[in-house]
C-alpha cells in the first residue's frame, strides 16, 4: 500500500486550523527516532525545547543549556520530521542580553537546522526581541505563564496568574507579544479561564500547556507522555503509553537472559563457512 504523502505544515496551515476551530497539535521532540514517530503520527508543530536539558541531559533546570547543545538536536529532529512546523527553542541568555543576540540565535536555528520558527520566553520586556526577530524575517512564538528560564524569579515550577493582578499582567503580555509580531503564543500553567480569555481576544493561535482546553492547540512534553522522565510526572501531563516501563522490563529481561546464557541464540550472531574456518585454522 502506498502511503499518502504528508503536506508540509506552514503558517497558513496553522492559521487555517485556528479559523476553522480545528485543534492544533504540538509536542516537544529531541532526536531522530522520536521525530520519525512524531512525523508519522501527523503532529502539526514540533518544539525542540530547551527542556532537553532536563529530559535528555538530566540537569535540574533548563538554564545550563546552550545554543551549541541545542543545534545537533534541532538538526536531528528536522531530519526525522521534514513536514512538521519546527520550532527551535531559544536557550537561556541567547536573547535576554539584546535584540542583536536574539536575532543571531534565531538565525542559527533557521540556517543550520532548517527550523521554521523560534520561540522565546517573556512578555512586554521581551517584545522588542520578538519584533527584531520578526523584522529579520523569522517567525517567532511567544511563551508566557510558567517560563522555566525564570524559575528562580517565579519561585519554582508553579501555576502563574492565579491572582487577578498577575493574570492581568499575562493578558497584557499576550497583547504586547501579538503587537510585536509573534505568530502564536504558548501559555504554560496558566488557569484555564485566563487562557480562555486570552484565546478569545487573540488574533494569533494560542497553545495551552496545562492551561486548559479552551485554546487553539495543545502541547505536551514527549517524555512526560510516555513515562520517560524518571524524576516526576507533572499534573498536566497524560501518559499515553508507558514506554519507560516497556524499556525497563526489556532491560531486566536482557540482563536475566545474558546472565542465564539464554541470549544470544544462533539467529543473533554471524557464522563463517566451514572451509573458510578450516583455512583460517591452518593459517594460524
Ligand atoms: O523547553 C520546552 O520544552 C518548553 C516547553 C516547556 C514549553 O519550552
Amino acid at each position: 500500500m502506498t502511503e499518502t504523502k504528508r503536506q508540509k505544515v506552514t503558517l497558513g496551515t496553522l492559521y487555517e486550523k485556528m479559523r476553522k476551530g480545528d485543534p492544533i497539535t504540538m509536542i516537544t521532540c529531541y532526536d531522530y527516532p522520536m521525530a520519525d514517530l512524531v512525523e508519522k503520527a501527523g503532529v502539526d508543530i514540533v518544539l525542540v525545547g530547551d527542556s532537553l536539558g532536563m529530559t535528555i541531559l538530566g540537569y535540574d533546570s533548563t538554564l545550563p543549556v546552550t545554543q551549541d547543545v541545542m543545534m545537533p538536536h534541532a538538526q536531528a529532529v528536522r531530519r526525522g520530521t521534514p513536514n512538521a512546523w519546527l520550532i527551535g527553542d531559544m536557550p537561556y541568555m541567547t536573547y535576554q542580553p539584546s535584540v542583536e543576540t536574539a536575532i543571531r540565535c534565531a538565525g542559527r536555528f533557521m540556517a543550520e537546522a532548517a527550523c521554521d520558527s523560534v520561540k522565546l520566553e517573556g512578555g512586554i520586556e521581551m517584545a522588542d526581541r520578538v519584533a527584531g526577530i520578526v523584522r529579520s524575517g523569522i517567525p517567532c512564538m511567544g511563551h508566557l505563564g510558567l517560563t522555566p528560564q525564570s524559575v528562580a524569579a517565579l519561585g519554582g515550577y508553579k501555576v502563574q496568574g492565579k491572582g487577578a493582578a498577575q493574570a492581568k499582567k499575562i493578558v497584557d503580555d499576550a497583547r504586547a507579544l501579538e503587537d510585536a509580531g509573534a505568530y502564536a503564543i504558548l501559555l504554560e500553567m496558566v488557569p484555564d479561564r485566563v487562557c480562555e480569555l486570552i484565546t478569545k481576544r487573540a488574533s494569533v493561535p494560542i497553545i495551552s500547556l496545562g492551561s486548559g482546553p479552551n485554546a487553539h492547540g495543545q502541547l505536551l512534553i514527549f517524555h512526560d507522555m510516555f513515562g520517560l522522565y524518571p524524576r516526576f510526572k507533572p499534573k498536566m501531563a497524560k501518559v499515553f503509553g508507558d514506554a519507560g516501563k516497556v524499556i525497563g522490563d526489556g532491560l531486566k529481561q536482557y540482563v536475566a537472559e545474558v546472565t542465564s546464557k539464554q541470549f544470544p541464540q544462533s539467529e543473533n550472531w554471524f557464522g563463517i563457512k566451514d572451509d573458510e574456518y578450516a583455512e583460517l585454522v591452518k593459517m594460524l
